[in-house]
Formats: structure tokens, C-alpha cells, sequence
């Protein structure tokens, strides 16, 4: 059983393709920059294995589930709920994900251009001899800067758009399948440096060695929270991407392999930074900036440092940047296929709409500061409010639709390539994603909001 396909639509061409695309996707900041801090200010061990749990159980399973949708029905995330469920209102899950799409590049586009403010710092050898305390306040005044970091946020989000304009063949291909590899090469290299340091066991200790007293319901749900915004998934984006993928390829393997290259990544960026946070005395809960500060610390002492810095910061910029295409493209390929728009008219309007909500975001970090609640900013805001609630959401309703509303042989079918493959896996996948999975993102979700308590605090 399968749905009509359209010949018609752009399309990855190679397995690689596919891979380096999904793998571009999942792997960014959210590995880089977010893990080695929210695990900092999480407790490290104790948050890691959680974590990993989590990507097993919860993570993978969902990314498969959005990549059989978007693949069978070839449809955008409202698109492909309208073909699958007709007159329901399942595709308002569509629209969760669009949303979330608009939040998350928001403030996430913040962040890249702060990697290319350090790319630039790098290339101006502007870490050079500078001890902590003065990375810090530097990091500081720029990032309240307003200005310069809105400049660059721009920059960017233009970049974004050139290639997600390029489209899927030749722009997200073929840039993504070059510099995946790069990046992996880098943060070995950067690992390798940081477990040298003297004082780096310590470091090493805190991020494998669980300390079970440290586990709350904040803790449980930073933890789903991180592993979906890593993931990619619960937003729609692998939709978008499996409605590109080829029904040749082999849709479990495809999670699997980019759930095990996101979670590596994670931890090699985890014994890159804390062993050296922990050589230079920084501490490992001081939040946003940890990777901003502690990573020029490095360089500044390894043999090579410029070099490696320069090119840390420009691959981190393109992690980023194979990033933000694919949460660009899910709001195009709404645009431009339920509302008809041509491929540059969706991609400027959507590059534009996200970019103004992406000035209030930078500018709350500064001089625009009155935009938050409490002590969070807008910055603030949209990351706890997509990671840590829109995108746990979203993954509930695409494994429930999965798992109790899709019919079966269409599920079978896809996830066989229409018997061509055993798919041995695929009773174990049904169950977990029928039961295992959604009881236990509602459990996480309501028990972090602190509406019951089984470890204590579950205060956000
Ligand atoms: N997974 C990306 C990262 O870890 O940096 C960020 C991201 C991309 C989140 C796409 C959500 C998304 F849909």
C-alpha cells in the first residue's frame, strides 16, 4: 500500500546525501553549544545517561515516526497530516511545528551569529593571551551589545536563505555532505587536546560519573528537552526531510545511524569543554556562554591554536548553518506548497518574518531587555518554551498518530519499502512508539511542569 508520488518534486539523489542532510540537521549548536551547558547546569553524569535513555527510547523512535510520514505522503508537515487523516485536525500538529520552527530560529539564529563574532575574534587572533575572567566580560559586553550581534544574526539568516533557495539537490546536498565530515575531524582533534590538559580527569569525572542525588523533575525534563532539540525532531523538520527522501532508501537505518552520529557528537563536544572547564576553573553551570569562554581558553594554550580556533569556529558556524536550512525549509515547504508561493517568494517571506522576530530576540539580551517575564528574557523564553515544551508536544502527537492512527500496512509498507526489506524491528518499534514513548513524554512533560512530584523540584 502506498500514496500516489510526485515525480515532480526535488529530492536528495544518494544515500549519503540523505544522511549528511539528516545528520546536518540534527547536529549543531543544540550538540556544541546547548548540550555541554544545560548538562553543566544539570549535573552532568546523571543528566548524560538520561539523556541517552531517552535518545533510545524516545528519540529515534520519533525520528523514524516523522520520517515514514513525510516520505509516504511527500508533503510538508500540514500537508502530509491533511493527506494522511482528512477532515481531522491532526494537521494542526503541522502547524505546532511550523510555530516552533519560527521560535527556535529565532533565538537560534542569535547564537550563529555569535559563532561568527568568534569566527571573526579567531581570524583576528583576538583570544590570544586573555585569561578567563576577561573571555567572560568580553562575551558579555558583546552579547549585550545590541548591535553587533544583530548584524551578524543577519548575516547569517542570509546565508539561510541562499541555500535553502538553492533547494534540496543542489543546496542542502551538496553542502551538507562536504562539511558533516570536516566537523567531526575537528572535535576529535579539540577532544583529544582537552583530555590532555592537566587536571582533566576531573572534568571527564563529571560528565560520566553519575551523581543519582542530582536527579529532579527539571532535571528529567531538560533532559527529553535537549534530547528532541537535538534530534531535530517533534517539529516537523524530518518530515520535511523524509518527504525528500527516495523510497529506495532504509528508513530505520537511517535514524539509527544519524541518532548514534548526533549522540557522539554530543559527548566528544561534552570532553572537549568540560575537561577543560574544569582545568581552568570555570564553572560548569555558568550557562550560555560556557562554550564561548572555555573553548578560546583551550586554544589559547594548544600548539596550533590560531588555526585550530579559526577553523573550530568556522565549522562551527556551517553545524550551525546545516541547522538552520532545515528549520528555514520546513516553513517554506509550508509556503510553497499549501499556499502556492514559488520558492523564492516562501523562502524571502519566511526568511523575513523569522528575521524580525529574531531582532526582539537579540535585542532582549541588551537594550531591549524589558522584553521577557521575570528574569528570562525573549532570548530565554522561546529556547525553554520550544525545547523544554513545544517540541516534547509535537513528538507526543506524531507518535500517537504513528502508532494508534496511521494505517497499519501503510506503516509496514514504508517501513519495508513495500517488503523489499525484513524491517525485523518493526513490531518492537510499534510497541514503543504505541505505548512506551508516549506514556513516557507525558510523564516527563507533566512531571517537569511540577504537576506531581517523584524526585522533588519539579520547577522549571
Ligand atoms: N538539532 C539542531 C541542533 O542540535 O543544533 C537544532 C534544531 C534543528 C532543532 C532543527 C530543531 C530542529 F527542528
Amino acid at each position: 500500500m502506498a500514496l500516489q508520488t510526485n515525480n515532480q518534486r526535488d529530492s536528495f539523489t544518494s544515500k549519503a546525501g540523505v544522511i549528511a542532510a539528516a545528520a546536518g540537521s540534527a547536529i549543531g549548536l543544540g550538540n556544541i553549544w546547548r548540550f555541554p551547558y544545560v548538562a553543566g547546569e544539570n549535573g552532568g553524569g546523571a543528566f548524560l545517561l538520561i539523556y541517552i535513555g531517552f535518545i533510545v527510547l524516545i528519540g529515534a523512535p520519533v525520528m523514524l515516526s516523522e520520517f515514514l510520514i513525510g516520505r509516504s505522503t511527500q508533503s510538508n508537515p500540514v500537508g502530509a497530516f491533511k493527506r494522511l487523516a482528512p477532515r481531522s485536525y491532526w494537521h494542526l500538529t503541522g502547524f505546532l511545528g511550523i510555530s516552533a520552527a519560527f521560535f527556535i530560529l529565532a533565538f537560534y539564529t542569535t547564537v550563529s551569529g555569535w559563532t561568527l563574532e568568534y569566527l571573526f575574534l579567531a581570524f583576528s587572533d583576538g583570544f590570544a593571551g586573555k585569561d578567563a575572567a576577561t573571555l567572560n566580560t568580553n562575551f558579555e559586553l558583546f552579547r549585550t551589545s545590541g548591535l553587533r550581534p544583530l548584524l551578524w544574526q543577519n548575516i547569517f539568516m542570509v546565508f539561510t536563505a541562499f541555500i535553502v533557495f538553492k533547494g534540496i539537490k543542489n543546496g542542502i546536498e551538496k553542502y551538507t555532505k562536504i562539511l558533516m565530515p570536516l566537523l567531526l575531524l575537528i572535535i576529535i582533534i579539540l577532544s583529544v587536546r582537552s583530555v590532555t590538559l592537566p587536571g582533566a580527569s576531573e572534568g571527564l569525572l563529571f560528565l560520566f560519573k553519575p551523581d543519582f542525588s542530582k536527579i529532579t523533575g527539571k532535571v528529567v525534563l531538560e533532559a527529553l528537552g535537549q534530547s528532541f532539540f537535538s534530534l531535530s525532531i517533534g517539529m516537523g523538520t524530518l518530515i520535511t526531510y523524509g518527504s525528500y527522501i527516495g523510497k529506495k532508501e532504509n528508513l530505520g537505518h537511517t535514524a539509527l545511524s544519524v541518532s548514534a552520529a548526533d549522540t557522539a557528537i554530543a559527548i566528544l563536544a561534552g570532553v572537549a569543554i568540560f575537561p577543560a572547564v574544569f582545568a581552568f576553573g570555570i564553572a560548569p553551570e555558568s550557562g550560555a556562554g560556557l562554550v564561548f569562554i572555555t573553548l578560546p581558553l583551550i586554544f589559547d594554550q594548544m600548539a596550533g591554536g590560531y588555526f585550530f580556533a579559526l577553523i573550530f569556529f568556522v565549522l562551527l558556524s556551517i553545524a550551525a548553518l546545516t541547522s538552520t536550512i532545515s528549520v528555514l525549509e520546513v516553513v517554506v515547504a509550508y509556503l510553497s506548497e499549501e499556499l502556492k508561493l514559488g520558492r523564492k517568494k516562501a523562502t524571502i517571506l519566511a526568511a523575513s518574518s523569522v528575521a524580525l522576530l529574531g531582532v526582539a530576540c537579540t535585542m532582549s539580551q541588551g537594550p531591549w531587555s524589558v522584553l521577557g517575564i521575570g528574569d528570562r528574557d525573549l532570548f530565554d523564553l522561546l529556547e525553554l518554551v520550544s525545547a523544554n515544551v513545544m517540541l516534547p508536544v509535537g513528538g507526543l502527537l506524531i507518535v500517537l498518530f504513528v502508532g494508534w492512527f496511521m494505517p497499519k500496512p501503510l506503516l509496514f509498507a514504508e517501513l519495508s519499502n513495500e517488503g523489499k526489506l525484513r524491517a525485523r524491528f518493526k513490531y518492537t518499534y510499534l510497541f514503543i512508539i504505541r505505548f512506551i514513548a508516549p506514556v513516557a513524554i507525558a510523564f516527563v512533560f507533566l512531571h517537569g511542569l511540577g504537576f506531581f512530584s517523584l524526585f522533588g523540584g519539579g520547577d522549571l
